[in-house]
C-alpha cells in the first residue's frame, strides 16, 4: 500500500468524477515535477507533483498529463521514454506503454513530443484548467502550443484556449475532502508519527543531541514504510523551541528543560504533522506545568469544536481566547481578555495560526475560504489543531518562571459525519501520559 501507484482503480475514479466535473470545452493539463539538485550533481530524492500523484499515481518526474472530457481519448499523458542507457543509471521507467498498460491512459507519447503535439490536443477547448504563472518555462511552452494551432482552430470554426484557470478551483477542493483509501493511508502515517514521538520522549535525556532524536524518527518513518519525514522535523530543546521553524536540529538537550518536537512521517504521499513537547528528564516543573495546561486547554477546547459546520476562522479565534485568558491568569499579560485581542497584545506570545489543511502537502491544498466567509468543516476534510505559547528567554516583561519556554500541541483531525476524529490520538497528551512515556 505504500506504493502509490498500486491501487489503480482508485486513480481511474477519481479522474472519472473530475472528467464528469469539466464541462466540454474545458480541460486540465499538469505538469510534473522535475528533479532538483541538492548542491554540486547531488539529487534529491524525487518527490512528484502532489495534483498528478492523486490523478494517476505517475511516480517518475518529467510527465505531462492531459484531461479532457468528451474526447477520443479523455486521458492523455507525455512521459519520460524508455531509454536502456538511462535506465541502467535512473531505474527501469514505465515508459509510454507502461503508462496505456499499467497506468490506464488513453493515449500516452514519449515527453519529447509534447510541444509539437500539445496544440493538437487543445483545439476546441476553450477553458484550460492549469497552474498558469508558475513556472515561467511551462507557461512559454504551452502559450507556444496554443499559437501554433490558432489560426488553423479558426479558419475550421473552432476555439483554443483563451482561458486559464487554477487547479485549485476543481482538483484542489476534490483534494480537500479525503476518500477512504486517504484516509487508510492518513491513518498509517499519524500511528507510524506516534509511534515515533513515543521512541523520541523515552530516548531523550540530559546530554543527548537533538538530531539524535531527529535520527530516531527518521528511522521509524522510514523503518516502518513511510517515505520519511513529510517536512523537515524540528527538534528543538530549551528556547529552541520559541524557534517556531528550527530544524537545525544540533544542541545538546538539557535535563530540566523541554523539548519540542515537530515532526509527521509522509506514507504512500501522504503526511502526518504532530507536535509535542515533553520534559526531557521525565518530569515536568510546575512552571512547565502551568503552562502546558494552558496549551492543552486551549487545544482540546479547538478540538471539541470541531464538528461540521465550524468554520475554520472561529476555531482559530476559541485558540486565540483560551490562550489569552490563560496569558491573564497566569500574569504574562495584564489586562481585560477582550482588549487584548483586539489590540493583539496576544501575539506577543501566540503568534501562529492554529490550523492549516492536511494531505498529500503538509500545508494541503483547498480553499480556506468560501461564499465570502471562512471555510466551514465538512466530513472528510483533515486539518490540524495546533495552539502553542512561547516566552522568549529575554523576555523581561514576562514571569522569570516562564523565560525561555516554547511548548505546543499539535493533532490531526478528521471531520466526520457527527463530529470528529483524532487520527494522532495514540500520540501521548496529557501530563501524565506524557511524563509515562518519557519514563517509559
Ligand atoms: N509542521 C508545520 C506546521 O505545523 O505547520
Ligand atoms: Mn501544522
Ligand atoms: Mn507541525
Amino acid at each position: 500500500m505504500n506504493r502509490a501507484h498500486d491501487d489503480q482503480s482508485a486513480y481511474a475514479a477519481r479522474r472519472e468524477r473530475l472528467l464528469a466535473t469539466l464541462p466540454e470545452g474545458e480541460a486540465m493539463l499538469l505538469f510534473a515535477a522535475h528533479h532538483h539538485l541538492r548542491n554540486g550533481d547531488a539529487e534529491f530524492r524525487f518527490r512528484q507533483l502532489s495534483d498528478v500523484l492523486y490523478l494517476t499515481g505517475w511516480e517518475d518526474p518529467d510527465a505531462v498529463v492531459l484531461l479532457r472530457p468528451g474526447a477520443d481519448e479523455p486521458f492523455v499523458m507525455w512521459v519520460q521514454p524508455k531509454d536502456e542507457e538511462r535506465e541502467i543509471w535512473t531505474g527501469i521507467r514505465a515508459g509510454p506503454v507502461g503508462a496505456v498498460e499499467r497506468f490506464g491512459a488513453d493515449a500516452a507519447f514519449a515527453v519529447d513530443e509534447l510541444d509539437k503535439m500539445l496544440g493538437e490536443r487543445l483545439v476546441g477547448v476553450h477553458t484550460l484548467h492549469y497552474a498558469a504563472a508558475t513556472d515561467a518555462e511551462t507557461d512559454r511552452r504551452v502559450l507556444a502550443a496554443i499559437a501554433k494551432v490558432r489560426r488553423k482552430a479558426r479558419d475550421a470554426f473552432d476555439v483554443v484556449p483563451d482561458a486559464f484557470i487554477h487547479p485549485s478551483r476543481v482538483l484542489h477542493e476534490m483534494r480537500l475532502v479525503k476518500d477512504d483509501r486517504e484516509l487508510t493511508l492518513m491513518r498509517e502515517a499519524a500511528r507510524i508519527t506516534c509511534e515515533a514521538h513515543v521512541a523520541a520522549m523515552k530516548a531523550a535525556g540530559d546530554g543527548v543531541f537533538e538530531y539524535e532524536l531527529e535520527a530516531l524518527i527518521d528511522y521509524t518513518f522510514r523503518g516502518q514504510g513511510g517515505n520519511g519525514a513529510g517536512y523537515t522535523s524540528i527538534v528543538g530543546g530549551g528556547a529552541n523551541a520559541c524557534i517556531l521553524h528550527y530544524i537545525t536540529n544540533r544542541e545538546p538537550l538539557h535535563g530540566g528543560d523541554l523539548c519540542l518536537i515537530d515532526a509527521g512521517c509522509e506514507y504512500a504521499w501522504y503526511t502526518a504533522d504532530v507536535t509535542r513537547t515533553f520534559p526531557v528528564n521525565g518530569r515536568f516543573t510546575e512552571p512547565q506545568k502551568e503552562l502546558y495546561q494552558a496549551v492543552l486547554d486551549a487545544q482540546l477546547a479547538v478540538i471539541e469544536a470541531s464538528v461540521p459546520g465550524a468554520r475554520f476562522w472561529e476555531l482559530h479565534q476559541l485558540a486565540i481566547r483560551k490562550l489569552t485568558e490563560s496569558m491573564v491568569a497566569l500574569g504574562l499579560l495584564e489586562g481585560e481578555v477582550d482588549a487584548l485581542i483586539e489590540d493583539k497584545s496576544f501575539k506577543r506570545y501566540y503568534m501562529h495560526g492554529t490550523s492549516h489543511w492536511l494531505g498529500m502537502e503538509v500545508h494541503d491544498v483547498g480553499s480556506y475560504v468560501s461564499g465570502g466567509e471562512s471555510r466551514a468543516m465538512e466530513p472528510g476534510m483533515v486539518f490540524t489543531i495546533e495552539p502553542g505559547l512561547y516566552v522568549a528567554p529575554d523576555d523581561e516583561a514576562a514571569p522569570e518562571r516562564f523565560r525561555g519556554l516554547g511548548i505546543r500541541i499539535e493533532d490531526d483531525i478528521l471531520i466526520t459525519e457527527d463530529g470528529h476524529e483524532v487520527l494522532t490520538a495514540a500520540c501521548p497528551k496529557t501530563i501524565e501520559e506524557v511524563e509515562a512515556a518519557c519514563q517509559g
